[in-house]
């Protein structure tokens, strides 16, 4: 009960103009799958005089917010990047700290996803995650396996360079045991190899915090994906941010290289 009081008070309802443009974006065509790259969490710390990790830490109560709003939008599948193959490059502290986030996410609002239907899925280089990423991870893939609602998927330690090269290297494993032929392989089955390939088509990519890069994220899936940049901060994203982002892109005319 108590617990209960708490959630309303530190999560207030949204104002009823963003209720009601919610309703209307809902009527039009929805992205199936929306991808966000994080970005300004330093930025967002530094103008506030707070060491960068406070940042990251605010950061992951805006990945709550933006994770609950895509689910009432009724987006299908969510891929948030949240550490790249080249983030350990930075100070050990800064990466320790990043790699304990998925743990206290999870362990705050593992709950409430299992509540919303969410399935939490991941996309990166597992492996070489510390134990404990790893177990956290594992634990609310399992605890949401069944899920069939929003797929919140997690980027982590994820580089779409290393993802194409794997699909090579898979693909010549398959040739090399003949289990393919050369002429086997469209794009259809280059897709399927990819850590993705089970997700439907991206739609739609925001990055925030004004860089105007990929940074190594979803090369091929970015094909054809519409895309949207905004100068805000992450920690500072919010559930209007996100829907101006879904607003604008209701009025694209997507032609796929046709006459549309
Ligand atoms: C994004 O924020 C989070 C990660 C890359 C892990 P940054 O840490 O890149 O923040 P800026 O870009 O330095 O402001
Ligand atoms: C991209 O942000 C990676 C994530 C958001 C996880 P970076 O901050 O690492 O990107 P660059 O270094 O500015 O390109
Ligand atoms: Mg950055």
């Amino acid at each position: 009960m108590l617990d209960k009081f708490l959630l309303k008070k530190s999560e207030p309802a949204l104002p009823d103009s963003l209720l009601k443009r919610l309703n209307e974006a809902r009527k039009k065509p929805m992205p199936n799958h929306v991808a966000i790259i994080m970005d300004g969490n330093g930025r967002w710390a530094k103008q506030r005089n707070l060491p960068r990790v406070a940042g990251h830490h605010e950061g992951m109560k805006t990945v709550h917010k933006i994770t609950r709003f895509a689910n009432e939008l009724g987006v299908k599948a969510l891929t948030l990047y949240a550490f790249s193959t080249e983030n350990w490059k930075r100070p050990k502290f800064e990466v320790d700290f990043l790699m304990k986030l998925p743990g206290e996410y999870l362990t705050t609002y593992l709950p409430e996803l299992i509540e919303k239907n969410v399935k939490v899925e991941m996309i990166g280089d597992f492996e070489a995650l510390p134990k404990h990423t790893q177990q956290a991870i594992e634990n609310a893939r399992k605890a949401t396996e069944q899920n069939d609602g929003l797929v919140l998927n997690f980027a982590l330690n994820y580089g779409s360079r290393l993802e194409l090269v794997n699909v090579v290297k898979h693909i010549s494993e398959l040739a090399v045991a003949q289990q393919i032929a050369p002429e086997d392989i469209d794009e259809a089955f280059v897709e399927s190899c990819l850590m993705t390939g089970h997700l439907p088509e991206l739609d739609l990519l925001i990055r925030t915090s004004g860089e105007v890069r990929l940074s190594n994220f979803m090369l091929w899936q970015l094909a054809y994906a519409e895309l949207a940049f905004t100068n805000v901060y992450w920690p500072d994203y919010n559930e209007e941010c996100l829907l101006e982002a879904i607003e604008d892109f209701q009025l694209r005319n997507r032609r796929f290289g046709s006459l549309g």
